[in-house]
């Protein structure tokens, strides 16, 4: 068995690779080739934290991957990242565990390629400003990320925290922003990459054609956007439609029947999303097994191939 730290991830799976992993997953959630059951999440009361388990697979051709991990929103305060996790694969053939991922590694990536390919999808033509709420791990990734399917041209950054806010634009060479609507105002694509619980964002803010993602959305009591931009989009597409019905926070809020396409049915054309450059497309993300398979899959197929990572007798 393999085992493959967060360096090794990194190294194994770039931006590009990334984003067709991702493009994979979907496509094959769509076709109905992925074995994608519901996720295990939640904890018990009186803890801020959030336990994850997912378990899903690409396809015949590569292994069953679990991921279990935990959304710790005080590790800020400590200097850690929030999210934590640990992925198995298993052998397609036997089952026997072929490699221990390092999960958060794996998260991060994954989590910012999907949305790549969703901007990909959604975006009014000619989308070139970018606005990212969230200047954490993921809103950074997310900027990285989107940065190679668009022809950006301006970024903005914003986050309650100015350190934060300034280290992010710094560290990525873009605006630094320290309100919510100068952020967006303007942008062709506003991500939402934050632990806010109630919304941050609302929809007089955004100009027409805009497409939203929220990734932060990821729970029923999560809402990072509400249910009035929801209500204002042309088209509400999500990664999948039974997970985002279950978990997703401004589905969950609605409280009424909504029409929710999925990310796949739009990549392979069985559903189309923006029909008009000014239509407002939001895009949920609630976070799938499948996204971990097709990204540990080709993680673990690179490792093998350039003999990466340490291995242990099992
Ligand atoms: N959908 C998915 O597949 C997926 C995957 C990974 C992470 N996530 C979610 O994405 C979000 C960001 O994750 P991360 O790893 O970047 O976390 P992080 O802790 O690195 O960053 C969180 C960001 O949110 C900001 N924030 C915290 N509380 C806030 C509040 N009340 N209002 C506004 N902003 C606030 C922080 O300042 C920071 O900029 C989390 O909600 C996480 O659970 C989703």
């Amino acid at each position: 068995m393999r085992l493959l730290t967060a360096t090794d991830v990194h190294a194994l799976l770039d931006p590009d690779a990334a984003i067709a992993t991702q493009r994979a997953a979907f496509t094959a959630l769509a076709t109905g080739d992925a074995w994608q059951p519901d996720k295990i999440g939640g904890g018990p009361g009186g803890v801020d934290s959030t336990v994850f388990c997912y378990a899903a697979r690409l396809g015949a051709a590569t292994g069953p991957v679990s991921k279990f991990g935990s959304v710790n929103p005080g590790n800020a305060a400590l200097g850690l990242p929030s999210i934590h996790a640990v992925l198995v694969a298993l052998h397609p053939e036997t089952g026997v565990p072929v490699a221990v991922l390092d999960g958060g590694a794996v998260t991060t990536v994954r989590t910012s390629a999907a949305s790549a390919v969703a901007v990909a999808a959604l975006a009014r033509p000619g989308a070139s400003r970018l606005a990212v709420l969230g200047a954490g791990t993921q809103g950074r990734a997310h900027v990285r990320a989107i940065s190679r399917v668009l022809a950006v041209k301006d970024v903005a950054i914003w986050s309650p925290i100015p350190e934060e806010r300034e280290s992010a634009a710094r560290e990525l060479d873009v605006r630094a922003v320290a309100d919510v609507a100068d952020a967006v105002a303007g942008a062709d694509v506003v991500v939402c990459a934050t632990l806010a619980t109630e919304p941050i964002l609302t929809p007089d803010l955004l100009r027409p054609g805009a497409t939203v993602v929220s990734i932060g959305s990821f729970e029923e009591h999560r809402r990072e956007i509400g249910t009035d931009l929801l209500a204002a989009s042309a088209a509400v597409v999500v990664d999948h439609v039974p997970t985002a019905r279950a978990h997703s926070g401004p589905v969950v809020a609605a409280r009424r029947p909504m029409e929710l396409l999925a990310l796949g049915d739009v990549l392979t054309g069985r559903a189309t999303a923006r029909r008009d450059p000014d239509d407002l497309v939001t895009y949920l993300s609630v976070g799938l097994g499948v996204q971990d398979a097709a990204a540990a899959w080709h993680v673990v197929e690179r490792a093998e191939a350039l003999d990466i990572g340490q291995e242990i007798a099992w």
